[in-house]
């Protein structure tokens, strides 16, 4: 719950003598209302809080006006925002200067690492500061004993698998990894095409710096596989979404580089056949790492407006692409094309919902067969593109709404979905698109545990406010 008690940071006190045409906070004067705590505002800034800032990150990391407008939209274009400024510390140290100040005056910040999430979460949607970790780009040698290496938030996957060197690689396997960042990755404890055999990102961490929103800095980076020392607050941080600490840096564990993967795509009657052969191959390939599942629909758009060329012919109504350790494919980019851009094939269409949610290995021939008509009950004219991890139970439902996106769509499929005992996020997060449904699925015991969990974290509620539920 949040505190009622009236906030006197004595940072914020001084900001209150110092206004230099400062809406927000003249609001609170005019009101003769302060913040209270939990409950970091946002808005304009006072001036000589951007020259703290500046003096802190130079003033060519503190970005304002127009040249914010990359941090302020998601990729998908479906969640838009605005801030005052964008800050973009270089190491650790102007993290926690730069967090402390924010705190200090009751201003609310969204951590962003490469923008490319799916649930709204690193986008000011309420005029938050954005903290950008894109400067921390540090990537330590690989540690040839462990098989792990260091890397700042910043560090984008794929460049963490390309250090890796000949024989290792990073098993975090996203179509947006060129862009997608260490911190962001942990943040959201992303998934993707491997966690069948290695896990989501959680799974691959061994430690992690963080800077909690009054500028304490946590480092358990020592790699340890085994560390029953206390609690595993890595892990928590993992999937937090930005709410608990800024990610600065993880230790990241590294597997080893499959040579010659072979990689099959099968066309199928559906859902059923799809998951049945996923099945037989998870029991017999020992050595599969990934199975999934992809339809003619969305083919169909990416063959239209993205000159995609069929994988198969003649067309199939469904589609399982299986990859496992073996003698190689020569087609696999062509093979893979496939899959991986189905994420933008919705765009094409319009602005599409993306849902992505889980069920029960025994209730996925059901999502996967009835999500579409689920969504097409509560709106007629809207389109369906489905694909997704299949072993992992994983469904991603991308919409393209008729009807207006009111949350009719979210309300049909997340209650279909939590009918089914499943999941309304498998690996996006819950960030701002998902907050009101989250009781679906979590218990009010539950829901409770996480408020004071971010209350012990961040008292002040400085880190992504409108992100899960305080
Ligand atoms: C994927 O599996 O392609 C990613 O989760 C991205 C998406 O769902 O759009
Ligand atoms: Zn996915």
């Amino acid at each position: 719950m949040r505190s009622r008690t009236p906030c006197a940071h004595s940072g914020r006190t001084r900001l209150l003598h110092d206004l230099e045409g400062f809406s927000v906070v003249s609001a609170w004067k005019s009101s003769g209302s302060r913040p209270r705590r939990g409950e970091a505002v946002t808005g304009k800034l006072p001036r000589a809080l951007l020259r703290e800032f500046a003096a802190v990150l130079g003033s060519a990391h503190v970005l304002t006006g127009d040249a914010t407008a990359g941090y302020v939209t998601d990729w998908t274009g479906g969640f838009t925002g605005h801030t005052p400024a964008v800050l973009r510390p270089r190491d650790t140290a102007e993290v926690a200067a730069v967090l402390a100040l924010c705190t200090g005056a009751g201003v609310a910040v969204v951590p962003q690492g490469g923008n490319t999430g799916l649930v709204g979460g690193g986008v000011p949607r309420h005029g938050e500061v954005v903290l950008s970790v894109a400067r921390l780009g540090g990537l330590g040698p690989v540690d040839a004993d462990s098989g792990q290496v260091t890397a700042g938030a910043g560090v984008n996957l794929q460049r963490v698998a390309d250090g890796a060197g000949q024989d290792l690689d990073f098993p975090i396997l996203i179509a947006s990894r060129g862009t997608a960042t260490v911190g962001g990755a942990v943040a959201t404890n992303a998934g993707g095409l491997r966690v069948l055999r290695y896990g989501p990102m959680r799974s691959q961490l061994r430690g992690i710096e963080a800077v909690l929103a009054d500028g304490t800095v946590l480092s358990h980076l020592s790699g340890l596989v085994k560390d029953n020392t206390g609690y595993d607050y890595p892990a928590l941080l993992a999937g937090s979404e930005g709410t608990l600490a800024v990610i600065t840096a993880a230790r990241l564990q590294l597997v080893p580089r499959l040579a010659d993967p072979v990689t099959v795509i099968v066309g199928v009657s559906g859902p059923a056949e799809a998951h049945a052969l996923a099945r037989q191959a998870l029991r017999t390939a020992g050595s599969l790492v990934s199975a999934e599942y992809f339809t003619q629909a969305g083919l169909d758009i990416l063959t239209a407006h993205a000159g995609l060329a069929p994988p198969l012919r003649p067309p199939s109504p469904g589609y399982l692409l299986l990859e496992a350790v073996g003698t190689g494919a020569a087609e696999r980019a062509r093979l893979w094309a496939s899959r991986e851009r189905h994420p933008e094939a919705a765009g094409f269409l319009g602005v599409p919902l993306k849902l992505d949610v889980a069920v029960p290995a025994a209730q996925w021939v059901r999502l996967a067969s009835e999500v579409a008509g689920v969504v097409t009950a509560a709106d007629p004219g809207a389109q369906v593109i489905v694909y997704g991890h299949i072993a992992d139970g994983n469904l991603h439902v991308n919409v393209v709404p008729a009807a207006p996106a009111d949350g009719r769509h979210e309300d049909a499929v997340f209650s279909f979905v939590a009918s089914l005992g499943g999941s309304i996020s498998a690996e996006h997060g819950i960030g701002a698109l998902k907050a009101r449904w989250l009781p679906l699925v979590r218990s009010a015991a539950e829901l409770a545990v996480f408020a004071r969990l971010r209350q012990a974290f961040d008292p002040a509620g400085t880190l992504n406010p409108h992100v899960l539920p305080r």
